[in-house]
């Protein structure tokens, strides 16, 4: 059984102040929400305040990024050590922004998602292609490779930890989600291919989809076999409702 993620990317929003007002308003809607993984991913500068503010509740708490070095001469950039003294327990990485304006590589993913594992963090590894590679038809060959760029030389014993979210970049802001087929396609195979890495071990991944995803969407998003939870970024940032996606059973 894999329990369903609901998590939230507040990309560059949100001061302290802003963030303390949002869990004001959003911990007591959710106090009751049962058999789902609540993640929220504040800018750096909030993330000890989130952490704080969310202790006891069960939510817990992801950057948007990372360093893979342990430490050294990296100006303007935050290591593993500093988020999990912050209080973060995941971290988003290559997220299609990332990818598009700050020159993140497959290459430079791997060696995220791999310092983060063994680190005892947990990646939320994000792919997903352009509107133009759907439309040329090379929607599979452009996540297949994403996927096993992102994932090589991580094994079977400790891959499974990963938390993957397909983001179709042309679904990213724009209103317009996948469908619930289209996202199903993908995500299945995705599970293929998890288990030509990891075999039975990929059974336990949990594949997210992100793009889109509002309280009207997430119901019929989430019927999907191979749907295991939602990554999401509009829709996060007011407290009813992400809340409303959280419980949508
Ligand atoms: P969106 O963003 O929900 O605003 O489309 C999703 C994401 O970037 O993770």
């Amino acid at each position: 059984m894999r329990v369903p993620v609901i998590a939230g990317n507040w990309k560059m929003y949100k001061t302290t102040e802003e963030a303390v007002s949002f869990l004001r308003a959003f911990l007591p809607l959710v106090a009751d929400a049962k058999g789902v993984e609540i993640i929220l991913a504040p800018p750096f500068t909030a993330i000890s305040t989130v952490a704080e503010l969310v202790r006891g509740s069960g939510v817990r708490v992801s950057s948007q990024n990372v360093h893979f070095a342990e430490e050294g001469a990296y100006t303007g950039e935050v290591s593993i050590r500093m988020l999990r003294d912050a209080g973060a327990s995941h971290c988003i990485i290559g997220h299609s922004e990332r990818r598009q304006y700050y020159a993140e590589t497959d290459d430079s993913v791997n060696r995220k998602n791999r310092s983060v594992l063994a680190a005892g963090l947990t990646p939320i590894f994000c792919l997903g292609e352009t509107l133009e590679q759907r439309e040329a038809g090379n929607t599979f060959d452009v996540v297949e490779t994403q996927l096993f760029g992102g994932l090589k030389d991580i094994s079977a014993a400790e891959g499974p930890k990963v938390i993957v979210a397909y983001e179709p970049v042309w679904a990213i802001g724009t209103g317009k989600t996948a469908t619930p087929e289209q996202a199903q396609d993908v995500h299945s195979f995705l599970r293929n291919r998890l288990k030509k890495l990891w075999g039975e071990a990929s059974d336990s991944v949990r594949i997210l989809y992100g793009g889109s995803v509002k309280p009207e969407n997430i119901v019929s998003l989430m019927a999907k076999e191979d749907i295991d939870g939602a990554l999401v970024g509009g829709a996060c940032l007011a407290a009813d409702s992400f809340a409303k996606i959280v419980k949508y059973k």
